[in-house]
């Protein structure tokens, strides 16, 4: 195998009461990407479509883990990336996290894999850490292993898959706003106080219930988040407005999707989660903020080959 096209998908991280601990991948939306093997013994970086970001491999995601992979290998060959971004970066749809990922399947694959899912997610870890300053591996570890995940443990890392109910529907919309993930963990607390943080794993547990026994109602309910969303979300725009119309259109659940600045609803159903895009347009079809709307089927499958040459 010389030439290997992928599709590596968005990701919703947080998933509302799981900071840094949840997430999920998405169907139909994500990066395309396409590796070639050559002689060169180098991680090059040859097109990048659809998005402003650096060619130098050393200080582009895919680049760094790319790298990494071929040194850890000792691999004799070297590789030219090519990335086609079909949704901004600073989007909180895991934009970094689908290039890390994706850098760290398609290089296992020239390397006949020798890597299991868990390693690469430490490989792709390398590039959130490049990307935001900390080696998140929530985004990442929904792009490799696909669905929903739930990292139970960060040292040692220890990545759950959870069951992903067929019907579930996600709706994001996106403002075109800039909102870099490092500012966004700046406002977090450093800690916090045990009320809270009963609530929090309560509704963790609630929502991996309602993941494995398809209780769409538990999974609503479940969707609350004491933690992160209180102080990020006077960075959205109208958030409130947003999470209230999503309801009111029948959503389970709305919430930020990871760091933000996009909003996300899970719906039961793609009629529902239609209503739910309607609604998101709603609140800001006349707020003079330019914004783009999305949905999707939660993605069982997460990164796979489109294409091996
Ligand atoms: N869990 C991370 C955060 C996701 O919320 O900061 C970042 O993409």
């Amino acid at each position: 195998m010389n030439k290997l096209h992928i599709f590596s998908p968005a990701t919703v991280a947080n998933v509302s009461c799981g900071f840094d601990a949840m997430a999920f991948a998405l169907e139909n939306l994500g990066d395309e990407m396409i590796f070639e093997k050559n002689e060169s013994g180098k991680v090059t970086i040859s097109v990048i479509e659809g998005a402003d970001l650096p060619k130098d491999p050393e200080k582009n995601v895919a680049g760094v883990v790319a790298q990494a992979m071929l040194d850890d290998s000792k691999a004799d060959f070297g590789v030219d990336i090519q990335i086609i971004k079909t949704y901004k970066p600073g989007s909180g749809m895991g934009s970094s996290a689908a290039s890390s990922a994706g850098a760290a399947f398609a290089i296992n694959k020239f390397l006949k894999e020798p890597y299991s899912t868990l390693e690469l997610v430490k490989f792709a870890q390398m590039g959130e850490l490049a990307a935001c300053g900390a080696p998140i591996a929530d985004n990442v570890s929904a792009v490799l292993y696909g669905g929903f995940v739930l990292i139970r443990s960060y040292e040692p890392l220890d990545v759950i898959s959870i069951p992903t109910p067929a019907q579930l529907y996600v709706t994001l919309i996106h403002p075109q706003i800039k909102l870099g993930t490092k500012e966004a963990r700046e406002v977090l607390p450093k800690s916090i106080d045990l009320q809270t943080a009963v609530s929090q794993w309560s509704n963790v547990g609630g929502l991996i219930s309602g993941l494995y026994a398809e209780d769409f109602n538990l999974i609503g309910r479940s969707m609350q988040d004491a933690v992160a969303e209180p102080v990020r979300k006077h960075f959205i725009p109208h958030f409130d407005a947003l999470k209230a119309a999503a309801l009111a259109a029948g959503a389970l659940g709305a919430g930020i999707s990871g760091s933000g600045p996009s909003v996300f609803a899970l719906s039961e159903g793609d009629v529902t989660a239609e209503k739910v895009k309607q609604a998101f347009d709603g609140v800001y079809k006349d707020k003079g903020i330019d914004y783009k709307l999305y949905v999707s089927k939660v993605g069982k499958e997460g990164v796979k080959s489109t294409g091996i040459l």
